[in-house]
């Protein structure tokens, strides 16, 4: 028997791009649409490292909801060689930073302040581990001979394992990940020490695999990174989402560019999925007979894995054609694709 509608807590978004200035004012409704609160990443140029700045940008998001909208942004802090962190310690202390996002420099988009030696930041990992303030990692290797697909595999044997090592007790998530590796690495840790590293998955990398990115041409609005990976890794990542595992929650990652900046010579990394997002999500959680399973994976395993308490508002899905235009276009003309837009989908966000 198929369901036809589904109640759940009203869930988060605990990965999302928000941008600045006219694109932050065309795509922040289309995540509050959806979601109460989301995860800020603080990727600007010049990135979010201070408390004012986060402040400052939290207004901003704010000023862009639509009037009737509670949703509440929860702010990052970008983590950089030189970090204070007396700043850090501080903004987590009076409730600013949520967290600390951690690209490794030259990882990704708008990532050239990031760290460039992990022990470079080591002090402020210390701090955060005593204070109990989770570190969301960009988890891939910069290391350009490393083949693009094995950056997350590798990060994980480099990087991770040994940072764990050191600080046992750090809430770390692992964010966006793409690999089967990388799922069976959560699920470890998760099994030894529950509560110490989660990760997110999107709603793009349940959906495409790496060939999906070539499929009869090259498909600049489907390029991220982490890239999409071969198929065994896109069914490995259903199955930790759908699984209602506690150490994986929904981060869909929205990461909005301009046409113009993905299609062209040398294109931007980032999928805008903030506006099919959570019929994305439930699409496939249908599709894997697992619709019971989404509550957890949107709704209470961030909030659990955060100390935050769960929403308290419901939201209904419907199953019910339903179709997202193919793009949102900002006050200035910039036309920001949509992850799925002008296809048929088969759930709809009453
Ligand atoms: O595809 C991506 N886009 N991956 C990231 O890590 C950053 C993001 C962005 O900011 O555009
Ligand atoms: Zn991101």
């Amino acid at each position: 028997m198929s369901i036809d509608q589904l109640t759940i807590r009203r869930p988060d978004d605990w990965h999302v791009h928000f941008r600045d200035d006219t694109m932050l004012a065309a795509v922040v409704p289309h995540t509050a649409r959806q979601f109460a609160r989301a995860i800020v990443m603080p990727n600007l140029v010049p990135p979010v490292t201070t408390i004012a700045a986060a402040n400052a940008y939290r207004e901003r998001i704010v000023a862009a909801l639509p009037a009737d909208s509670d949703f509440a942004p929860l702010m990052t802090c970008y983590l950089t060689d030189t970090a204070d962190p007396n700043e850090i310690a501080r903004g987590y202390d009076e409730g600013v930073f949520a967290a600390v996002k951690f690209y490794p420099a030259g990882a990704t988009t708008n990532s050239d302040s990031g760290v460039s030696d992990v022990k470079n930041v080591y002090g402020t990992l210390e701090r955060m581990q005593e204070i109990g303030m989770p570190l969301l990692v960009h988890g891939e290797v910069t290391d350009p001979s490393v083949d693009i697909f094995d950056r997350e595999a590798i990060y994980i044997e480099n990087v991770l394992t040994p940072l764990i090592s050191d600080f046992p007790e750090l809430k770390i998530v692992f964010e966006h990940v793409t690999t089967k590796n990388a799922v069976d690495f959560v699920r470890a840790r998760w099994a030894e020490t529950p509560g110490r590293l989660g990760a997110t998955v999107t709603a793009h990398h349940l959906v495409i695999n790496r060939t999906d990115i070539f499929k009869g041409g090259i498909r600049p609005h489907l390029y991220c990174l982490p890239i999409a990976k071969r198929e065994t890794h896109r069914l490995a990542l259903r199955d930790a989402a759908t699984s209602g595992e506690a150490a994986f929650f929904l981060g869909t990652d929205t990461a909005p560019h301009g046409r113009s900046a993905k299609e062209t010579a040398c294109g931007c990394a980032g999928i805008f999925t903030a506006p099919s997002a959570l019929e994305t999500y439930t699409q496939v959680f249908d599709e894997e007979g697992a619709l019971d399973k989404l509550e957890p994976f949107a709704s209470l395993n961030g909030p659990t894995f955060y100390g935050l308490a769960a929403n308290t508002g419901t939201v209904t899905l419907e199953r019910s054609p339903s179709s997202f235009p193919e793009a949102v276009t900002t006050s200035d003309g910039e036309v920001i694709q949509v992850f799925g837009g002008g296809e048929q989908m088969s759930w709809r966000l009453a």
